[in-house]
């Protein structure tokens, strides 16, 4: 898998977010993008991080194997590079209701920092979670 194919990244998105696809138009945008950090497990899985300073925000993670440590390697591998860019915090917005994300989050130590309420298109709230790395 090319890590900077926008189609890769679509492809493996939509079986992860098959209610909101992000298409290869949308990865074309994002990926060169200054700051932004791809990275792929050849299992099924993706994870887009944008670096800004000493500041740092999950875009999108997903994995289309549920439950076989993609999305751990793949955020070990995202905390992993963002200390070594020299970054202090990271943060990520996950819907109030995926019980799923917020247990994988909450498992690598990330903590609430803010709500938004109806943040998402079917009035989801938005949680805001942090992590300190410094
Ligand atoms: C959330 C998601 C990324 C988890 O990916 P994953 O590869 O299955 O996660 P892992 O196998 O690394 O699991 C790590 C931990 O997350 C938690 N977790 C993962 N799936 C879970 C589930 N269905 N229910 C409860 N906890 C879950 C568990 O604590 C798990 O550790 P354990 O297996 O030792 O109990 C995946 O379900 C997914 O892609 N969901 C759709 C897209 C999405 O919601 N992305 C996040 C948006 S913020």
């Amino acid at each position: 898998m090319n890590p900077l194919h926008p189609a890769t990244f679509a492809a493996l998105h939509a079986q992860a977010f098959p209610a909101e696809p992000w298409d290869e138009a949308t990865f074309t945008t994002l990926l060169p993008q200054p700051g932004m950090r791809p990275f792929l497990d050849e299992r099924g899985g993706f994870l887009l991080m944008r670096i800004v300073l000493d500041e740092a925000e999950i875009i999108t993670i997903g994995t289309i194997a549920p439950r076989q440590g993609i999305a751990s390697a793949l955020l070990a591998q995202g905390i992993a590079a963002a200390r070594a860019a020299g970054v202090a915090r990271l943060h990520l917005e996950v819907a109030e209701e995926n019980a799923a994300a917020r247990a994988l989050y909450a498992k690598f130590g990330f903590t609430l920092s803010g709500r938004r309420r109806a943040y998402y298109p079917n009035g989801a709230n938005a949680l805001i979670l942090t992590l300190d790395l410094v």
